[in-house]
């Protein structure tokens, strides 16, 4: 099965690093606990991310870190502000923490959609106790949030402001800048997808001191075992090979928006990130997300995407899965027509 269903990153790590890990994984205390601070893990992520290690926080994976974040600042009387389709697990954690949605959605005209910022602007100021979460690049869409309506949105409210940028090394794009005059911005990272760590759970968030405080206090001590922190490590050590893979990434990215683009049967939305959102005409997803899988092919299907109704979204492989992919494709329009 070629697996395009969930943004990995297509490249496992090559074979010297893999000896790094093997190395290390033998002479690991695994009876004994992990550092509750993760000290060498924060300076590590501190180095590949510019931000002083005392205001990081790492999270099993960034869901983890998502959960923290609605638990201090969501609850009864709270809301959770962000524009639909997102990323599903903010609703998921507001849901389990009964923080009230703002239900607030992209405008889409055909293939065209808009952020809608003065409903987002509106609803901020409105908005007495809350979190704000925004996806950059946005998942599933694509696109990215400018730095300057961030810097607008961080200066007019007070609330925390996450800006999620799970994909950021694929855009090259981050708000990261801002952090140093805004206390309330959060900027939300893991290294699932650029460094192909889905499988080891380790995300982080770069805060101010405060809200660092808050979050600490929440956290489970050993939420990142020895392994995994030892293991991001290494592979952040690893940053040219890792640049090399997102240079592909970006170019596979390229290559398969313009084939999807040159079928007049598929509607394919720009993305800046490692997947592409794309939707058909005349045939039902359904049915071509099933036809891929029998051809050993697997995308990602929503029955029902939020203002999209059905449609699909391929991450990006290594070249053989994506031109494997399209021929696929081609086989099933084939099919119908
Ligand atoms: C936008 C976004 N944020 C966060 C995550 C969670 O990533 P992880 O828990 O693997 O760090 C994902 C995973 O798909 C995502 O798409």
């Amino acid at each position: 099965m070629i697996k395009l269903d969930a943004n990995e990153n297509p490249y496992r790590p090559p074979a010297d690093l893999c000896a790094k890990l093997a190395d290390f994984s033998r002479g690991l205390a695994y009876n004994r606990y992990p550092d509750k601070t993760y000290r060498k893990l924060r300076e590590s992520l501190a180095l590949y991310s510019g931000w002083p290690a005392e205001k990081i926080i790492a999270g099993n994976g960034s869901d983890e870190l998502i959960l923290l974040l609605l638990l201090a600042y969501g609850g009864p009387d709270s809301k959770l502000i962000t524009v639909e389709p997102t990323f599903t697990m903010y609703n998921h954690y507001a849901q389990a923490t009964k923080t009230a949605l703002s239900n607030i959605f992209y405008n889409k005209q055909g293939a065209r959609l808009t952020f809608p910022k003065a409903e987002v602007e509106q609803a901020i100021e409105n908005c007495q106790q809350g979190i704000i979460f925004l996806c950059s690049p946005n998942n599933p869409t694509g696109e990215i949030r400018s730095r300057q309506w961030l810097e607008d949105i961080l200066t007019a409210t007070e609330l925390p402001v996450v800006v999620d940028e799970a994909y950021y090394e694929f855009s090259g794009n981050t708000a990261k800048e801002l952090l140093a005059d805004h206390d309330n911005l959060i900027i939300l990272r893991t290294l699932s997808k650029a460094f192909g760590m889905a499988g080891l759970r380790v995300g982080y968030l770069l805060a101010g001191r405060d809200i660092c405080n808050m979050l600490e206090d929440l956290r489970s001590p050993y939420n990142i075992n020895r392994f995994s922190a030892g293991a991001a490590e290494i592979l952040l050590q690893a940053q040219k090979h890792y640049q090399a893979c997102w240079e592909k990434i970006k170019e596979g990215r390229e290559w398969l928006y313009r084939e999807l683009e040159a079928r007049e049967e598929i509607i394919v939305f720009p993305s800046q990130a490692n997947y592409l959102l794309w939707q058909t005409d005349k045939l039902s997803e359904e049915k071509v997300y099933q036809s891929l899988l029998t051809k050993g092919v697997k995308v990602r299907y929503w029955e029902e995407l939020p203002l999209f109704g059905q449609a699909l979204r391929v991450s990006v492989g290594q070249q053989e899965e994506n031109q494997k992919f399209i021929n696929s494709l081609d086989e099933i329009i084939k099919e119908v027509r």
